[in-house]
């Protein structure tokens, strides 16, 4: 294997204090993400999915332990350094959509551009061409309360995308959507990664898992197994793998 190391997490900790209580959420984790690679995370609710990006991700910083973005160490960063660094290198679709209540959708999309400095002009074009793309260009005006569950997730992953990020996570950009509103979701994101786009998704749901190039499944804050798989094609019979994805998730623990 010659992929390149996009990621890298090294004996990464994280414990959360509420008052005198200590909750050890992630615990010595290593792990390597692959650029161009379609990453899959797992696990049942709690386990520390959500954690684990926010530490890979920058939006938080980890208790101890390293987190390397290609040869650079991250976890040493400032505050203002890791904004900056997110700016820049890291598009992020949360758990909960998370849109501006008072801002359009495309001011939505538009945002982080607006902060990473860049000509508003190209920012809005961008933006809009993210919306065509992602078939919400006729929202563009309306607050994301004016909008569906669906278009406003897709109004989630093109803000993701407007500073053309090396490396995309999303936490469950499914898990609030329909079957078919789910699928238009995951086959967006199999097109990003097939044009390049490296991607770290979490998902619950066994068919979002089948996009994985690499699958990760996480038991109590730790890499419990992983799993790699041939490129997903679409419109492929998903059968086998779906088994497949079954058996990784539920086997259980050897000792
Ligand atoms: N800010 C916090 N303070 C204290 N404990 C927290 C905090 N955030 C998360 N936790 C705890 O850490 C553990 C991991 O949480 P995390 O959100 O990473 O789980 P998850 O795997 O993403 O779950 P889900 O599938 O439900 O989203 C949970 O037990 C949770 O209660
Ligand atoms: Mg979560």
């Amino acid at each position: 294997m010659d992929k390149k190391v996009i990621m890298h997490a090294l004996n990464l900790c994280k414990t959360y204090t509420t008052g005198t209580e200590q909750y050890h959420a992630i615990r010595n984790i290593d792990l390597d993400i692959y650029e161009g690679d379609f990453t899959v995370i797992m696990g049942s609710s709690g386990s520390g999915k959500s954690t684990l990006l926010y530490l890979l991700s920058g939006l938080d910083q980890a208790t101890a332990g390293e987190v390397y973005f290609q040869d650079q160490r991250i976890d040493g960063f400032k505050e203002r350094e890791l904004a900056h660094f997110r700016t820049r290198n890291i598009g992020y679709i949360y758990q909960s959509i998370n849109l501006v209540p008072d801002l359009s959708l495309l001011d939505n999309i538009a945002l982080p551009g607006y902060i990473a400095g860049k000509n508003k002009a190209s920012v809005k074009q961008k933006a809009l061409a993210l919306m065509t793309k992602m078939e919400i260009d006729g929202q563009a005006g309306r607050l994301p309360s004016q909008t569906s569950g669906g278009q406003q997730q897709r109004a989630a992953i093109a803000r993701a995308l407007i500073n053309s990020p090396d490396i995309l996570f999303a936490d469950e950009p499914t898990g609030s959507l329909n079957y078919e509103h789910g699928e238009s979701v995951l086959n967006i994101l199999t097109s990003l990664n097939r044009q390049g786009q490296s991607i770290v998704m979490v998902t619950h749901d066994i068919k979002a898992a089948c996009r994985a190039d690499r699958l990760i499944l996480i038991r109590d804050g730790k890499v419990s197994r992983m799993m790699d798989f041939d490129k997903f094609e679409e419109g492929s019979s998903i059968e086998d793998r779906e088994k497949m994805i079954f058996a990784f998730v539920t086997e259980k623990e050897s000792a």
